[in-house]
């Protein structure tokens, strides 16, 4: 076990777990030659993309979309465009709202808005592949194609977010293989360490680890690599090859997609988005907003774990849920879509 191998490291220390991590994730993230620097979160995987792709660039701008979450830390929380980005005198000031997909699909407003903040000012792109916990937005290929486009027009870096998406949850390893986007920063989290250890890896394209070989990045963190991190991560790469982890996860996808597809008429549901085992239910209401009256700890007393996002039920079920499980997810779903009023009192 790594705790009695080797439970701690210098974070500049070199050595065979790391190497061999860090060779392993590259060919996961598959998006050319590329290296990694480990963090212990997703929001400092965000933030230390942010980072970089200021001090390469010397532009001070970030486009990030509203519908949108990147972290808690000062950083990543500036680019984060939901409410959890509000009052907190991050650097806002320095971030650059983009319309949502379905507002602008051939990028045209989105054109305008870079054109008109110059786009010899902006930095990067930050977006999440698939946004999760705003209401599973699923933007189209062209989309995304229209904007690695700009941001090759412009010279704009591109930063993908796929702390939520990443790691197997859309079916493919990473969100952004649907799309084969090319980006320069992969953000990752969350899975990455199956949830063992606190953990985040940020991939950067070989240009950008190459202006660090010239260049001083001021990082300094204590517990970056951490051997038993990386012993997880190794583990989570490992299994995610695994035939046998593979199919159960393909088996269960199955039967998730085939619940929801059975909730699709229910009169209580407007619409149903899912990618493999991420999914959004909107409600039928006669608010914008059932927030305030149903949160999550509803959800609890029909043995749910799920996000509320305005008028949708947000679920993320872990990989390791049996057919059981499944069963009593949608069983508890039909219990509350039962008792769910879809008039706000
Ligand atoms: C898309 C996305 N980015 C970043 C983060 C931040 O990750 P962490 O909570 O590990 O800092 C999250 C967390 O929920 C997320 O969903």
């Amino acid at each position: 076990m790594q705790v009695d191998a080797m439970p701690v490291a210098n974070p500049k220390h070199e050595f065979e777990l790391k190497t061999r991590v860090s060779n392993k994730l590259c060919a996961f993230v598959d998006a050319g030659p590329g290296r990694i620097f480990y963090t212990l979160s997703g929001a400092e995987a965000v933030e230390n993309a942010l980072k970089m792709a200021r001090q390469i660039t010397g532009r001070n701008l970030v486009a990030a979309r509203a519908k949108s979450y990147h972290g808690a830390t000062m950083g990543a929380m500036s680019v984060t465009g939901d409410w959890r980005g509000q009052g907190h005198f991050g650097a806002q000031n320095a971030t650059l709202r983009i319309p949502e997909p379905s507002d602008d699909p051939d990028l045209s407003l989105t054109r305008r808005i870079i054109e008109s903040a110059g786009s010899k000012n902006i930095a990067a792109m930050c977006l999440e592949t698939i946004s999760g916990m705003n209401g599973v937005i699923i933007p189209d290929a062209s989309w995304w194609r229209g904007i690695e486009s700009l941001c090759q027009e412009f010279k704009i870096l591109l930063i993908i977010d796929e702390v939520s998406c990443g790691f197997g949850r859309t079916g493919q390893n990473l969100a952004m293989h649907h799309y084969g986007i090319k980006p320069d920063f992969v953000c990752m989290a969350k899975a990455i360490s199956g949830g063992y250890v606190p953990f985040g890896a940020l991939w950067v394209k070989e240009e950008v680890a190459q202006f660090y070989d010239q260049n001083m990045l001021s990082a300094g963190l204590t517990a970056y690599a951490h051997p038993l991190g990386l012993a997880a991560a190794n583990a989570v790469l490992d299994l995610m090859k695994d035939q046998t982890f593979k199919s159960a996860k393909v088996a269960l996808t199955g039967e998730f997609t085939a619940g929801l597809l059975e909730l699709k008429n229910h009169p209580k549901v407007k619409a149903i988005r899912n990618v493999g085992l991420m999914a959004a239910i909107d409600l039928k209401s006669s608010s914008s907003d059932i927030g305030p009256r149903i949160t999550w700890e509803r959800g609890l007393d029909y043995g749910l774990h799920f996000a509320i996002k305005e008028n949708s039920i947000i679920l993320a079920p872990p990989f390791v849920m049996t057919s059981k499980d499944n069963q009593l997810l949608f069983h508890g779903l039909e219990k509350f879509l039962e008792n769910f009023s879809t008039e706000a009192p």
